[in-house]
């Protein structure tokens, strides 16, 4: 018997008329999986269209967004150009099965291996998956079988990785594994130079220094326990690094660092990861966060930004010597949409875009003017603890008033609320912002605006932060 789908009973119209937020809210608690999300605040949020720097609920209040949906969205909402190169695959190849080839993928790929190959003298290739975790796992595989299937990795302390179970082994919180029991390795956690909470008395490359010569000492003598000197191996096959740690809270490490730390690596041959799939397309300045740091890396992983948050695309670039279809061979890896040919139009268009601007410059611009802003808060509010940033990637500390040091998850939270309020009044208009908290203490405003964000937008995000910090300051004043 014919059972036609049930439109649910208080869906009025069935696409035709919209429920209202409260129907939606009821829905959702029933019959949405709370596992794939987190609920910041109560109720959650809703959103109904975006713009530029702006997205907007169904009230039609807007928010400056802060956060451009973790760092995916680099290049502005609804972005005319990435748009518009959606547009044109869908009139003409919008799906294609990944055995057979198509135009955009191999040149995306093509043009990510040349600029590597500029920028770090070496030569690779390209794979593809759909999100960041899962190239996260393919990387995994490449490093892995390149080193005879040794499968302990490094990793930092703070870091994140993603929440596939690979991913969560090399991801730093307990929390994500705790119910799940161990399926990938978990790493060995290393400390990243975390100099605002790292011991007093030492300067950002002094701490980066001793972090570096902490992560030698293993390889003393084999009864620190990851280095066999009679084989000249390591246990580990290679480093998971995030140039500046993501959901770790923004944070910073000296410019010394990763050269130090690379020395170290290249020494006990180990292979350096750099998970760039936050901080990778311009977020920092750079198409690549690790070239500021002047180290080659051995694979990159990206992801995020590449498609400006349209059909998601992910990947990895690695050396030649770890991925040619001699050692890393057909099949290796394989997912139905891995270099499905929306994503990769769209980040054509957007690698196109990127090699036609001077987004370093720009961000770099825009970064410092922000950074020196926040720099006046910190002044002017006890309650930041610290402010940093590299290009449009910054951090705003939230800490106790009595000491600007002890992390404050509660004030950080009470912004939020505030902010999703919508009601901060500049020139007349209301604003709300949309924030994103991360850090080892969830203390940690992390600030990742559009890349594309004006003069005029970056004074009204300083304003709106100012009122904002004004408002849980008073509070705690009485
Ligand atoms: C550095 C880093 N690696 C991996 C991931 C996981 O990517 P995805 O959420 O697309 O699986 C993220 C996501 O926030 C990330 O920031």
């Amino acid at each position: 018997m014919h059972k036609p789908i049930q439109w649910p009973e208080n869906a009025k119209g069935a696409g035709s008329e919209k429920l209202t937020e409260a129907e939606l809210l009821q829905l959702e608690a029933k019959y949405c999986s709370h596992g794939d999300t987190v609920h910041y605040t109560n109720p959650p949020k809703i959103f109904e269209r975006c713009e530029g720097s702006f997205i907007y609920d169904a009230a039609g209040r807007e928010y400056l967004d802060l956060q451009m949906w973790y760092s995916a969205v680099n290049f502005g909402y609804r972005n005319r150009r990435l748009n518009n190169a959606v547009v044109r695959q869908l009139e003409t190849l919008p799906q294609v099965a990944s055995q057979y080839l198509h135009r955009e993928k191999i040149e995306l790929a093509a043009i990510i291996a040349q600029d590597v190959e500029r920028k770090f003298g070496t030569k690779g290739r390209v794979h593809f998956n759909v999100g960041g975790s899962q190239a996260v796992e393919d990387s995994l595989k490449l490093v892995r079988n390149a080193k005879n299937g040794k499968s302990l990795m490094f990793a930092f302390e703070g870091g994140y990785h993603g929440r596939t179970l690979a991913a969560s082994a090399i991801t730093s919180s307990y929390r994500y594994r705790r119910r799940y029991g161990h399926f990938g390795d978990r790493a060995l956690f290393v400390p990243f130079p975390y100099h605002f909470r790292g011991p007093k008395g030492m300067s950002k490359e002094e701490y980066g220094h001793h972090c570096v010569k902490q992560f030698e000492r293993l390889f003393e003598t084999e009864y620190h326990g990851v280095w066999d000197p009679k084989a000249g191996q390591a246990e580990y096959a290679a480093f998971y690094v995030e140039t500046l740690q993501g959901t770790g809270g923004y944070v910073k490490p000296p410019m010394n660092f990763f050269r130090e730390l690379k020395k170290v690596l290249d020494n006990y041959g180990i292979l350096l990861v750099v998970d760039d799939i936050q901080m990778g397309f311009f977020r920092t300045g750079k198409l690549w966060s690790i070239e500021h740091f002047g180290v080659e890396p051995d694979v990159i992983v990206f992801g995020k930004a590449l498609t400006n948050g349209l059909n998601p695309l992910s990947g990895i670039w690695a050396r030649e010597e770890l991925i040619n279809p001699e050692v890393f061979p057909v099949g290796s890896t394989h997912s139905t949409f891995n270099a499905n040919p929306m994503g990769t139009a769209v980040a054509l268009e957007a690698m196109r875009m990127m090699s036609e601007t001077d987004y370093e410059t720009m961000v770099m611009e825009k970064g410092a003017y922000l950074l020196k802003g926040l720099e006046d808060l910190k002044r002017r509010y006890k309650v930041v603890g610290d402010v940093d940033g590299l290009g449009l990637a910054l951090r705003m500390e939230i800490c106790e008033p009595h000491d600007s040091f002890t992390p404050s998850k509660a004030i950080v939270d009470r912004m939020v609320d505030e902010a999703l309020k919508a009601d901060i009044e500049i020139d007349g208009r209301k604003y709300g912002v949309v924030l994103d908290i991360g850090g080892y203490y969830k203390n940690v405003i992390t600030l990742a605006p559009s890349l594309h964000i004006t003069k005029d937008e970056m004074d009204l995000v300083l304003k709106l932060l100012d009122r904002l910090l004004h408002r849980v300051s008073k509070d705690l004043t009485g």
